[in-house]
């Protein structure tokens, strides 16, 4: 009797990703480094093209057919992600450049003009650098007071310490949803329901989790969610903010210029309706249309499967890791069905700067990233000045696990070598 393997399903889509089909340093190329920035399918890089071969003109302005054109295929980006995220309208999204633009319009728009001195904003000690510097500005600014919810033993959210924190002085509730560093899920649901009850709104970052998993905006009830689109298949250049309606409908414009607004005078203006208030400038309108194509093709695949993949992808990379001496992994450990956390595992070799590790990595042909992945303080907590990073997609394989613990263990051969 013969058995054929069953496909994986990065097998059945590698194809599509044709940047990982090369060698780097004379080796196949083993890319582990998408907690930092995804790779892009041809369908996203052929909507590019497309747009700039076909399409390209300016939106909402000219009265000719190229122009309604890319009209309409920028705005079908705003139903698409409404729709992947369960928006429950349309104007609920705001194109940005990216997460920490978005992260800047609640910012300016919305705390600057609504916090008074005294009123807090509640982190968490795992924030990427995008979630705690603005805070940091408007707390400067307005005299609120920052607070930050620490780690449990398994270096996770600390919900009871949350609640201890959490009062009817916190106005805001800003928390990563997947940390890019402990690979750990935050429970937003949970933190938004208890955020609400002290009166408070809720920011989700949700760089690191729109990409792997199914997002429903309603079931989270949170006031905003930002995410960028360049972790999830789109091009860089392109983000969103998702806010409740009502909530966007109050908040004054951020920035000024062509697009957001409805008459300019000499010394007033009226600004626009929902969503492009909030869209001054002319948009990365072709980057836009291509995000619309990473979220088709992600909703092809599956979020769902894509999810249950990855989880499969993490219990292996953790068990192959975990076989490695002298290892420190941080973030919890997972199941052994690979659920809890994200596919994502940062980790020091006992005596190997992480900087080190991704060098000699690189030449394997293995990129990885290292340092403090933009999370400074949690570093600090961790008390390390950096960590190797190795982040999986539904592209990766276990082939490529396996190849990335061979050159691991190379490399601290490697490095041993002038150790003894
Ligand atoms: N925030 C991105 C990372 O974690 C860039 O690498």
């Amino acid at each position: 009797m013969t058995f054929t393997k069953e496909r994986s399903l990065a097998d059945r889509i590698r194809a599509d990703f044709p940047i990982l089909h090369q060698e780097v340093q004379g080796k196949p190329l083993v890319y582990l480094d998408n907690a930092a920035t995804s790779q892009k399918p041809l369908a996203v890089l052929d909507a590019l093209q497309n747009y700039y071969e076909k399409d390209n003109a300016n939106v909402h302005r000219g009265a000719h057919t190229l122009s309604a054109r890319a009209t309409e295929a920028y705005e079908k980006t705003r139903d698409k992600v409404a729709s992947f995220i369960n928006a429950a309208s349309r104007q609920e999204i705001v194109f940005t450049r990216n997460a920490s633009e978005a992260i800047n319009l609640v910012a300016y728009s919305w705390a600057l003009n609504t916090l008074q001195p005294g009123d807090e904003i509640l982190l968490t000690v795992m924030e990427h650098h995008s979630n705690f510097v603005p805070w940091q500005i408007i707390a400067q600014k307005t005299g609120a007071v920052l607070k930050h919810v620490g780690l449990t033993q398994t270096q996770e959210f600390d919900l009871e310490q949350f609640k201890g924190l959490i009062s009817e002085k916190t106005k805001l509730v800003s928390v990563v949803h997947v940390s890019n560093t402990l690979g750990c899920i935050n429970p937003v649901e949970a933190i938004t329901q208890i955020a609400h009850q002290h009166g408070a709104k809720v920011l989700i970052d949700a760089c690191q989790s729109i990409p792997h998993m199914p997002i429903d905006v309603q079931a989270i009830d949170c006031d905003w969610l930002v995410a960028s689109g360049h972790k999830m298949c789109a091009p860089t250049g392109i983000g969103f903010l998702y806010g409740k309606l009502e909530l966007l409908k109050a908040m004054p414009p951020f920035m000024g210029g062509g697009e957001m607004i409805s008459e300019v005078y000499l010394d007033h203006f009226t600004y626009a309706d929902l969503p492009h208030k909030f869209e001054a400038g002319t948009p990365a309108i072709g980057e836009a249309i291509a995000l619309g194509a990473a979220v088709d093709y992600l909703t092809s695949i599956g979020m769902d499967k894509i999810h249950a993949y990855e989880e499969e992808l993490t219990a292996y990379l953790f068990e192959q890791l975990r076989t490695i001496p002298n290892l420190t992994l941080y973030g919890p450990q997972p199941s052994t069905d690979g659920k809890g956390r994200a596919a994502l595992a940062s980790f020091n070799v006992e005596g190997l700067a992480s900087s080190d590790v991704s060098t000699l990595l690189d030449h394997e042909g293995v990129a990885i990233r290292s340092g403090h992945h933009c999370t400074q303080p949690l570093h600090r907590i961790l008390n390390v000045p950096g960590t190797a990073r190795a982040s999986l997609y539904f592209y990766n394989t276990k082939e490529e696990i396996d190849a990335f613990i061979v050159a691991l263990t190379e490399t601290i051969n490697f490095f041993s070598g002038f150790m003894d």
